[in-house]
This record gives structure tokens, C-alpha cells and sequence, in this order.
């Protein structure tokens, strides 16, 4: 953990975008056992958008979401420096970002992918701060996008109800050091429980007819999730990881003004809340409309809290993202 003191960093502008078609719970219960009731108590989750047209991809959703942010902050997508897209769906293995750099017309941007499941979008901002504090970049566009109804299995109940499809973007822009609106940020990998949220790769022997030549292929299988335990993880260590961050900013939890956690679910939300207890008007929460759109979870929630404007300048912004890995993070800023 570090306070970032050389150059400064600031989110310019957000944009977001979700799929037209709306799959809600009862709509749910037609493709699997379950109920509204017990989707709605469990998780919060009221409905899901889904990606359904064959013709698009993640990527349709990237772009949507970077023109947004690029129209906002009234910037040439020709001064973006560098594109990062957080996420575990792409629509190529070799990485998506390529593409929308071509698509969005950014022609001087290097771009690549970053995986880190649901904490994807706050190590992708703290990434870009590494750039942006060296100046070695000015504007950085972040992007947190994932497909993963594309990924889970339609017959597993206790996956399936859970997940959404989105896309959100954030332009972040190198500023002077008095400007900054980064205070501190610590994140963290536990790779001990991988296990417990994966979406693993099986493979099977591929015979091919030169001597004893033995190769392997395969494929990505669907979302395993422990539930339980990653409940126990959320819970247990996000507020841990603001604490902290708070610390390194000589603050308090009484300093935050909004708390934008990884809208995984309800239930976290609010047992995160009660840990440091913060009150549940500060919490942003969406999820009820989206359910868990994994690295987009944080982007879409900030995007739509500046659309309603409740978030001010000046007010303390306290986002952290948790996940596969396991993975999890905390960024303090001041907006
Ligand atoms: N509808 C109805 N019943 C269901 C459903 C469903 N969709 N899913 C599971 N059940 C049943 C189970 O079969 C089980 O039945 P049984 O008692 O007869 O065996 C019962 O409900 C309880 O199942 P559990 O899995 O133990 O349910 P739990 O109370 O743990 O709730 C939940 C499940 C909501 C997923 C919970 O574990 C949780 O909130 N975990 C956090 C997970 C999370 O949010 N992950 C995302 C964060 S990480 C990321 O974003 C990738």
C-alpha cells in the first residue's frame, strides 16, 4: 500500500452500457428451480439484462460505455494514451482491447487486457495510476466489462440467478499533485483459495499420429462458485482492506461520503456496511436491477450515481471490488 504523491490522478468522466433484453426472477424460474422470493432474499437481485443477439459481444458493450465517457469528458478518442479493459469474458482469448482501441477510433493508445474477475476494474485503475503517477501517460481509459452469462451453467441454480451482463468506463487523467484525487488504494490476492470461484479450463488428450506425441486440448468449463465461502471472504475481508486504506489516508469511516462496493450481492453489501457501521445511505447499490455484472459491477453503480447526482465534488468516494482469485481491493478518492 502506497500514498500516490508525485503526479496526480483523476476520474474526467464515466459512461456505462447494459444489454436491452431484461431477464426478471420469475422469468427466471421458467429456466430453473427457483423463485422471486428466494433469488430476492438471498441476493437482492431483481432482474438481470443479458447479451442475446448472436451479433454482439462484449466488446459492443466496451465501446458503448468508452463513447460515453469519451462524449463526457469532450475528448478526442485520439488523446487516449492507453486502454485498459478489465475482464474475464473477452471475446477473444488473445484479448479484446485491441479491437475496441480500433473500434473506438483511439489510434494512439496501447491497449490490453487484465483479468482479475470482480476486482478487475479497481486494479485496472490502480494500474493506471502507475502511469499516470510517472507521467508516462495523460489520459487512460479504463473499462470493467463482462459477459458472464455467456459463461455460467443455465441448469446450476445456484449460479445462474446470480449474474448480469454490462459494461462500464471511467477516463482518467493525469493532474497535479494539489488536484489529486486519489488518497490511497491497497489491494490483495489470496491464492490459496482459487477454488472457491473459477471458471477452469479441462483438458483431455488430443492424439496426433508422430511417435508418442502426447498434447493436451480443451475447454473452459462453466462459474463454480462456493458461495459460502466466498461470503465468509467478502465479509470478512473488505472492510478490513478500507480500514486499512482509511488509515493511509488519516481518515475515518466517518470521513466517507458514498461506498461503492462490487455489487455481488445484497447481503454483502449490507454486512459490510454493519462491520464499519457506516450508514446504508451511503451505499450505492444497483444490483437489484443488474445483478452481479462482475468487473463492471463498480463502474456501471459509480456511473449511475454521477447520472442522478449524488455524488459531489469534494465528497469522499470509497470504491472496492472483490473476487475471483481471490482477489480484492480498495481505492480511496476524493471526488
Ligand atoms: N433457488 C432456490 N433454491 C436454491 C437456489 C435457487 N436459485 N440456489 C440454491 N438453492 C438451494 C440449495 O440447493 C440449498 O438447498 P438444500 O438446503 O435443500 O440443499 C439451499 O438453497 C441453500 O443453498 P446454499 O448454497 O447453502 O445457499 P446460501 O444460503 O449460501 O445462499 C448465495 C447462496 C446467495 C449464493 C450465498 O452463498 C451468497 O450470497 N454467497 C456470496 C456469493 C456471491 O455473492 N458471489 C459473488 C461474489 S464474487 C463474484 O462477484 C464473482
Amino acid at each position: 500500500m502506497k500514498s500516490l504523491m508525485i503526479q496526480g490522478a483523476k476520474i474526467i468522466a464515466t459512461g456505462s452500457a447494459i444489454p436491452s433484453f431484461k431477464l426478471s426472477n420469475d422469468e427466471m424460474s421458467k429456466i430453473v428451480e427457483t423463485s422471486d422470493e428466494w433469488i430476492s432474499s438471498r441476493t437482492g437481485i431483481k432482474e438481470r439484462r443479458l447479451l442475446t443477439e448472436k451479433s454482439q459481444s462484449i466488446n459492443d458493450l466496451a465501446i458503448s460505455a468508452s463513447q460515453q465517457a469519451l462524449e463526457k469528458a469532450s475528448m478526442d478518442p485520439s488523446e487516449v494514451d492507453l486502454i485498459i479493459l478489465a475482464t474475464s469474458s473477452p471475446s477473444d482469448l488473445f484479448g479484446s482491447a485491441s479491437r475496441i482501441q480500433f473500434e473506438i477510433g483511439a489510434k494512439n493508445a496501447v491497449a490490453f487486457d487484465l483479468t482479475a474477475a470482480c476486482s478487475g476494474f479497481v486494479v485496472g485503475l490502480v494500474t493506471a495510476f502507475q502511469f499516470l503517477q510517472t507521467n508516462t501517460y495523460r489520459n487512460i481509459l479504463v473499462i470493467g466489462a463482462d459477459v458472464l452469462s455467456q459463461w455460467v451453467d443455465w441448469s446450476d441454480r445456484s449460479t445462474c440467478i446470480l449474474f448480469g451482463d454490462a459494461a462500464g468506463a471511467a477516463i482518467v487523467q493525469s493532474c497535479s499533485s494539489i488536484h489529486n484525487s486519489i488518497l490511497s488504494f491497497k489491494i490483495n490476492t489470496d491464492g490459496k483459495y482459487a477454488s472457491h470461484l473459477s471458471i477452469s479450463y479441462e483438458k483431455s488428450l488430443h492424439k496426433l499420429s508422430v511417435g508418442n506425441l502426447k498434447l493436451y486440448q480443451g475447454a473452459f468449463k462453466h462459474v463454480y462458485m462456493n458461495g459460502r465461502e466466498v461470503y465468509k471472504f467478502a465479509v470478512s475481508q473488505v472492510p478490513l482492506s478500507i480500514l486499512s486504506c482509511l488509515e493511509a489516508s488519516n481518515m475515518s469511516v466517518q470521513d466517507i461520503d458514498w461506498l461503492v462496493l462490487h455489487q455481488a450481492n445484497e447481503r454483502i453489501l449490507t454486512a459490510v456496511a454493519e462491520k464499519l457501521s457506516i450508514s446504508s445511505k451511503k451505499i450505492i447499490s444497483n444490483l437489484s436491477k443488474y445483478g452481479n455484472t462482475s468487473a463492471a459491477s463498480i463502474p456501471l453503480a459509480l456511473d449511475e450515481a454521477i447520472k442522478e447526482h449524488k455524488i459531489s465534488d469534494n465528497d469522499i468516494v470509497v470504491i472496492a471490488g472483490f473476487g475471483a482469485g481471490l482477489t480484492w481491493g480498495t481505492i480511496i478518492l476524493r471526488w
